[in-house]
């Protein structure tokens, strides 16, 4: 940990809905003479601070996707940030990027309710993100007759709930009224039995506690230049210093260089550290591309596609295993799949609970596997190299947020075997290509029928054929499933996996299963080359499925017998753009075989 000399502190405010927190803002910002006269109004009394922050005019940042308003203040001694983050349950993603910037965070407790789970959760969160030291501000201490009993109650309530937490948290609490002011700027007489000091004073002495992210060289690429002199390299210094003539390396390529001229905003300069936006030119042209992260030679950062974290989730949607995401870590995208979800974090307990996925708010020890390897440091060392957020692929809304705890070796000595036979050799005995042909739709939907009709075809056509059906294979290798959500991103996909397999055999294959994500089919989708997979929505309305009823399944599911079951309690998200798009109510399985075959020829 290193002393910070620039006395600049930022910090995180959380605290529930009603916990009065816009008033405590206000009335820091109001004693240390922070508003304009404006804001203060004629008389120079202002009854509602919070009808005056809404009033504020705020400095957002658009963060990664997220606003979070942060306000500004000073007194002789210190400049403060602050990042406000709305106490709504689902503004845990504000609480996620104010606290990735904040040294110290101050979390409010309503003295008249004591601990909430969200005070807990908001705890957890902050001290995830890195934070390590927390106020906790016992307000509304007016409402509660000054009490120092039920003041003392709470700080060992807190007390205890850090160590089951296990958080490297270190806290100080303070009894205040945001309302009143006492303990905010001012001691308080009407708690004379509080020796310790006023939360702005607190604030003021808070020592800072950067993370020591070392003095190794560290820049993600954020945009590649073309300059007069060869390419420029634009990024923030992470970590390190640098200076022309530096050897660095390029990560995750491994490839070396050094370093021509360092350019400022507007200008060459001498040399560059940590926090600098600055622009790199190189001795010799090098395949750097948006993303990559340039380090020290001596040093360089480590690389890996299998990473154990943690995640704090955001989205509604419910994070599942198997299922992918994008990873935006450093400058990087990359494309993600959760492959083990080894615990969900009870917040109130301090318990680890085995999970099958995990919930808006809900934190969680997750592993990842990376499409790619990405250069990256653990969280503790490094917020910028060790942080991450997990972005839907679909619908582009930031749904996670995490931090890296460390990179896993498992993959490190697995290689792609390089083999003498390959697909096109495979085609040439067969005489045609593999291809999968991926048949979608509601149970009932005519799937199966379809499907055995296209491979009897294709049979006597002499092609080698496979039919993946759903409920067979549902017998075999995926009879540990059942039809959860996480269940059914699983089941698709192993009989992915399986159907690339049998495609690299040269099989034409066909796979007849529900298949009711569109995330799902758009991971098999994508292993596979351009042109192999061929998506088939068999359309069938729910009403003509259902009459069909020919397993008997829609009746017991409307009996509620058969709990999750596509197209009544669990959802069927149609494709959006399929190869081919079949009314199979309307048309005969005939018809429907036809169109696939000429979508094969
Ligand atoms: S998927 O959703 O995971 O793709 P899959 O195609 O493997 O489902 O299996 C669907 C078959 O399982 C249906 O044709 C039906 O016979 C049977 N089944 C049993 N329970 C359910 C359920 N809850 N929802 C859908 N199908 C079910």
């Amino acid at each position: 940990m290193a002393m910070n000399e620039q006395s600049l502190l930022r910090f995180i405010t959380c605290g529930s809905v009603d916990d009065g927190k816009s008033t405590l803002i206000g009335r820091l910002l109001h004693d240390t003479g922070s508003l304009t006269d404006d804001q203060r109004g004629a008389s120079g009394a202002i009854p509602d601070f919070a009808a005056l922050l809404d009033g504020l005019e705020d400095e957002r940042t658009q963060g990664i996707t997220i606003d979070v308003a942060y306000r500004q203040f000073a007194t002789p001694l210190r400049r403060f940030i602050v990042a406000d983050c709305p106490g709504h349950e689902q503004y845990t993603r504000n609480m996620a990027t104010g606290a990735s910037t904040a040294d110290l965070a101050v979390v409010l407790v309503d003295a008249r309710k004591g601990l909430l789970p969200q005070t807990l959760r908001h705890t957890a969160i902050v001290a995830m993100f890195g934070v390590r030291r927390v106020v906790l501000a016992v307000n509304k201490m007016d409402a509660v007759g000054w009490s120092r009993d039920v003041f003392e109650g709470i700080v060992s309530d807190y007390c205890g709930r850090l160590k089951q937490l296990h958080a490297e948290l270190t806290f100080e609490a303070i009894p205040l009224s945001g309302l009143t002011g006492d303990n905010v700027a001012e001691p308080s007489a009407r708690m004379a039995w509080c020796s310790g000091s006023t939360l702005l004073r607190t604030l003021e002495d808070a020592e800072i506690m950067l993370p020591d992210t070392g003095s190794a060289f560290r820049m993600p690429v954020q945009w590649v230049n073309r300059l007069p002199d060869g390419r420029g390299y634009a990024g923030t210094v992470v970590a390190g210093t640098i200076k022309a003539g530096d050897s660095l390396r390029v990560e995750p390529a491994g490839t070396e260089a050094q370093v021509a001229h360092v350019f400022g905003l507007d200008r060459e300069i001498e040399s560059a550290t940590q926090g600098d936006a600055i622009t790199l030119v190189l001795d010799r042209e090098l395949d750097v591309s948006r993303g990559d992260v340039l380090c020290s030679t001596d040093v360089p950062a480590p690389t890996s596609d299998q990473f154990s974290t943690h995640v704090l989730w955001m989205d509604s949607e419910p994070l599942l295993p198997g299922r992918s995401y994008t990873m935006q870590i450093g400058t990087r995208s990359v494309r993600a799949a959760l492959t083990t979800l080894k615990h969900r974090l009870d917040v109130e307990s301090g318990a680890h609970l085995s999970a099958t996925q995990l919930r808006m708010n809900e934190i969680g020890s997750c592993e990842w596997h990376l499409d790619h390897p990405v250069a990256f440091e653990a969280f503790a060392d490094n917020r910028e190299l060790g942080g991450f957020i997990l972005v839907d692929r679909h619908s582009n809304v930031t749904a996670g947020a995490g931090v890296i705890d460390f990179a896993l070796r498992r993959s490190g000595n697995l290689h792609w075997q390089s083999l003498q036979v390959d697909r096109a050799a495979r085609a040439r005995i067969k005489g045609h290509r593999g291809r999968c042909i991926w048949l979608t739709g509601l149970s009932g939907a005519g799937k199966s029928t379809i499907a055995d009709a296209v491979e009897a075809q294709l049979n006597l056509r002499g092609v080698h054929t496979y039919l993946l059906d759903g409920d067979n294979v549902r017998h075999g290798l995926n009879r540990d499933l059942g039809f959860t959500a996480a269940d059914r991103v699983e089941n698709i996909r192993r009989v992915a996996e399986v159907a690339r397999l049998m495609v690299d055999a040269g099989l034409v294959v066909l796979v007849s299963f529900i298949s009711p994500f569109r995330a799902e089919r758009e991971m098999a989708r994508e292993l596979f080359a351009p042109g192999e997979f061929l998506e088939v929505f068999i359309d069938t309305p729910l009403s003509v499925a259902e009459s069909r009823d020919s397993k008997g399944l829609y009746a017991k599911a409307r009996a509620g017998q058969l709990p999750n079951f596509t197209g009544i309690d669990s959802p069927y998200e149609p494709p959006e753009h399929p190869e081919l798009h079949l009314d199979a109510g309307g048309q005969s399985v005939a018809e429907s075989t036809r169109a696939i075959l000429d979508l094969l020829d």
